[in-house]
């Protein structure tokens, strides 16, 4: 795949250095110098950038960015650049821009899943960027299932696809019994949400055709070939978290594998 390089003039600035926290400050500050730069951006530069944006939506693209300057600062500038508004940076269900760490305690996270299930509305994409990784060591693949590849093996099972596309699942009501409930198909056509141990928490609600379809969806993904994208110093990833399943490597946790994600759209309530 081709990567689209990140327009060279954000990369003149001091680097921003910094958290989440940070992050999130120049996300809800639009005086915020480097968004001011976002504001300046070369037009050819700028057209590259929004032909390699568009290549994302309903897929998956790679944005490459001076290495040196550090993942906070590009995830920033390429956020900033797509453009969420203030108000609408949160911290609720997970947040929109977290420092998250591979490995131990993430066992979803390894496992085939889409981001945001107890959201509302689920992000539309998530971008990710290399925060840190153990010295001496390559940055293993996120791996990415194409939904339309899950749809075309999923044909073969008419009556589960039936099922998973229109059969609502409570999405909060194990892990957010507190908050206000809803409920929301697996294959739903706009928002597909899936996270394999909240689904198997259900296991026991679920009538019998639905508990099939489950097992029949969890055996289909189980065998296609996934899509490989590195997220390393120097290149972040971006999917489409509304057309593709994903789920981050296997890395041992001594290793302090830390990304820093930005869930682009979408809404907690
Ligand atoms: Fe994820």
């Amino acid at each position: 795949m081709t990567a689209i390089p990140l327009p060279a003039a954000w990369f003149d600035l001091e680097p921003l250095t910094g958290d989440d926290a940070t992050v999130r400050g120049l996300l809800r500050d639009p005086a915020h110098p480097l968004v001011e730069a976002v504001r300046r951006t070369p037009t050819q530069q700028g057209r590259e950038l929004a032909a390699g944006l568009r290549s994302a939506i309903g897929a998956h693209a790679e944005f490459t960015y001076p290495a040196e300057h550090g993942a906070v600062h590009a995830v920033a500038m390429l956020a900033a650049w797509i453009g969420p508004s203030p108000e609408s940076i949160h911290e609720d269900l997970g947040g929109t821009v977290t420092i998250v760490r591979s490995g131990l305690g993430h066992r979803d996270d390894q496992q085939w899943h889409t981001d945001s299930t107890p959201w509302w509305r689920p992000n539309a994409m998530t971008l990710l960027g290399h925060v840190h990784l153990g010295l001496g060591f390559d940055a293993p693949a996120t791996e990415l299932l194409p939904l339309v590849a899950v749809d075309e093996a999923m044909a073969a099972h008419p009556a589960a696809l039936q099922v998973l596309r229109s059969r609502p699942v409570p999405w909060r009501s194990k892990n957010f019994a507190d908050r206000k409930q809803f409920s929301a198909p697996i294959l739903s056509l706009d928002l597909p949400r899936w996270v394999g141990s909240v689904v198997a928490e259900l296991d026991d609600e679920f009538a019998p055709e639905m508990r099939d379809a489950v097992a029949v969806f969890r055996a289909t993904i189980a065998d296609l070939s996934p899509v490989q994208a590195v997220v390393e110093p120097g290149r972040l990833v971006m999917f489409d978290n509304r057309t593709n399943l994903h789920r981050g490597p296997h890395i041992e946790p001594t290793l302090d594998r830390r990304l820093i994600r930005i869930k682009l759209g979408g809404a907690p309530d």
